[in-house]
């Protein structure tokens, strides 16, 4: 009887915690529009991620392993997917480490 109560305490601490530190994750995660000075992608996948803070909301000086931390929080895509892609998301801009979303426009519109 006593194992049962001590099983049940457990369970619903467990339960607590889990809880609670599911909603202060995703309260720091909620999605915020870009405001006019924050530059944006024409990648879908990581304007969401800075959109809910994964990835800086500025959309500035973002580097390798931002995006490869941004990804696995956000999305659960694992680095082996994105690296190259990641990779040649520095070649878009001067900084040698670090890329703005803005520079990964490959075109201007007309
Ligand atoms: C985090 C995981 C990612 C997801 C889920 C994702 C998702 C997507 C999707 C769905 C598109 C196609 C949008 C369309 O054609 O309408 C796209 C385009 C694009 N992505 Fe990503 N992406 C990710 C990571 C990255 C990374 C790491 C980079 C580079 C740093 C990148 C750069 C781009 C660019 C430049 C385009 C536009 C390509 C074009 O002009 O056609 N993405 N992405």
């Amino acid at each position: 009887m006593n194992l049962l109560k001590f099983s049940l305490l457990l369970s619903v601490s467990g339960w607590v915690v889990a809880t609670d530190s599911t909603s202060s994750s995703s309260s720091n995660h909620v999605w915020i529009a870009p405001k006019a000075t924050d530059l944006r992608s024409p990648c879908p996948g990581l304007n969401t991620l800075a959109n809910h803070g994964y990835l800086p909301r500025s959309g500035r000086s973002i580097s390798i392993p931002m995006i490869l931390e941004a990804a696995i929080d956000g999305f659960n895509i694992g680095s082996d997917a994105i690296i190259q892609a990641a990779k040649f998301g520095l070649l878009s801009g001067d900084a040698p480490t670090t890329m703005d979303l803005d520079a990964l426009k490959l075109t201007q519109p007309n």
